[in-house]
């Protein structure tokens, strides 16, 4: 007797949602294949029934309510594609899993904001939660996670996860544009969140991170402990700058297990141009694992788009048809440890620039506002005049966050510098 099929109840019908249509509409003999049994969808929701979609839905049911698919009982998972950290997204979400489906999604937000309950709530009810899409697109870094690298014990998780921000870095870098100049490009081009501030303040990407580094420490979900800053205030003369000292800017994620607790931050970094993460160009994003085994993984690849994000949750739904069964996290929800959230202390070199007077003893009293800080100069470059103000650009060694901080206030009290200083962290990746 051929082996019943998977059925999908498929609740957003936008650029992921349609994408998945296309992928199992094209692909069902081979996805039969692969996974042992067809993989069909029954129902869809979305909130206009008329919209045209370019896709043919006319074999599948009608939901008004994603929480009535949910719960259908032709639907074995509930396939979530709408966004949002509350209202339907999370309603119908909670609902699939009362009434004994297993669910996928695509949702960061979501599982940033209520991933343990939602964690704890499957396991309880039997059921089984999987989001590879959540997190770089379609690149399958949760199954390298959880899956390939489950015998290390993990060092650090890096990574560039925005694709929108790293398109506007490089942009603003290849073309000599200034941020906002490229920020309305990129608003043009639709690769804008309907709020930019999800992209371009770096949550959407602390989002991401907060899930892997739950997943690589084996700690709750902490997105509220992650140190975020995006990259508004990253100007051009900074990214001209640092690649005249053979830098790139990127707005890079870093989550690490320390001696005082979990760090976690996204912000904007100079890594070295000739690094894999220094030549990631445009929108794809790259990930980076650290092993105490394997050692480096770097995994590069679209980290957005219809095509990629299907094809992730696709290999999500097919891990379930195939009977691939995992916690929601890598272990049990209820064996994740409360993490303790630690500020970033790790030394690092870092980037600083500033304007000064140009006078005698200006850049002296600069100097040694580093040196009372403990904070050792590695290079250090002026570049010209504009009347009686010049740009100094200095290049640390590795020195604390705390040190840098306190040597930057530093700077104001000597009465030399134009405007306020920018400091930079450089990463070794
Ligand atoms: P989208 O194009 O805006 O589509 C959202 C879909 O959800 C639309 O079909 C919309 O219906 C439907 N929807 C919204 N609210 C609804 C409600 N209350 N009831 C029923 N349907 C509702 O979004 P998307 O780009 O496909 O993204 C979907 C999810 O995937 C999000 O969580 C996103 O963060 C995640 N994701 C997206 C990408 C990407 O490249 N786009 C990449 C990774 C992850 P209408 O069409 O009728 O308006
Ligand atoms: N806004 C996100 C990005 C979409 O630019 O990477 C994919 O999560």
């Amino acid at each position: 007797m051929p082996a019943a099929p998977l059925r999908i109840g498929l609740a957003g019908l936008g650029t992921v949602g349609i994408g998945i249509v296309q992928i199992v509409q094209r692909h069902a003999d081979l996805i039969a294949t692969r996974a042992g049994r067809p993989v069909i969808i029954t129902a869809v929701s979305a909130r206009d029934r008329k919209k045209n979609r370019d896709a043919d839905l006319s074999a599948y049911a009608w939901e008004a309510d994603p929480v009535t698919l949910a719960q259908r009982p032709d639907v074995d998972v509930f396939v979530e594609v709408m966004g949002g950290h509350d209202g339907p997204a999370k309603a119908a979400t909670e609902a699939a899993l009362v009434a004994g489906k297993d669910v996928v999604t695509a949702n960061k937000a979501l599982l940033a904001h209520h991933g343990q309950a939602l964690a704890e709530a499957a396991e309880t009810l039997g059921r089984v939660i999987r989001f590879e899409a959540a997190v770089a697109g379609g690149i399958p870094v949760i199954k390298a996670l959880t899956e390939g690298l489950a015998a290390n014990r993990i060092k650090r998780v890096m990574g560039v996860m925005n694709g929108t921000c790293n398109y506007i870095l490089t942009r603003m870098q290849s073309a000599g544009l200034p941020y906002d100049t490229v920020f309305e490009e990129a608003r043009q081009l639709g690769y804008l969140e309907a709020d930019p501030t999800l992209d371009v303040g770096g949550i959407d990407a602390g989002h991401k991170l907060s899930l892997l580094a739950a997943i690589a420490f084996g700690t709750k979900v902490s997105f509220d402990a992650v140190e975020l800053e995006g990259i508004g205030n990253v100007s051009i003369d900074d990214i001209r700058l640092a690649q005249d000292m053979g830098y790139r800017i990127k707005l890079l994620g870093v989550a690490q297990m320390t001696g005082r607790g979990l760090e976690q931050r996204m912000t904007p970094c100079l890594v070295p141009a000739d690094s894999p993460l220094g030549q990631l160009q445009g929108g794809t994003n790259m990930v980076v694992l650290e092993g105490d085994a394997v050692g480096q993984i770097v995994l590069r690849g679209p980290g957005a788009g219809m095509g990629p994000t299907a094809s992730a949750v696709m290999g999500d739904v097919i891990d379930l048809a195939r009977g691939l069964r995992l916690p929601t996290f890598g272990i049990p929800a209820n064996q994740l440890a409360t993490p303790i959230a630690a500020r970033s202390a790790t030394p690092a070199p870092y980037y600083l620039r500033m304007t000064l007077l140009d006078k005698p003893g200006a850049l002296a009293k600069i100097a040694t506002c580093l040196g009372e800080a403990g904070i050792s100069i590695d290079q250090m470059r002026q570049y010209g005049h504009v009347g009686i103000h010049a740009t100094v650009l200095i290049v640390t060694h590795k020195a604390a966050p705390d040190d840098i901080a306190h040597a930057t206030a530093g700077f104001a009290a000597t009465g030399v510098l134009v405007d306020a200083p920018v400091a930079i962290r450089i990463e070794e990746v």
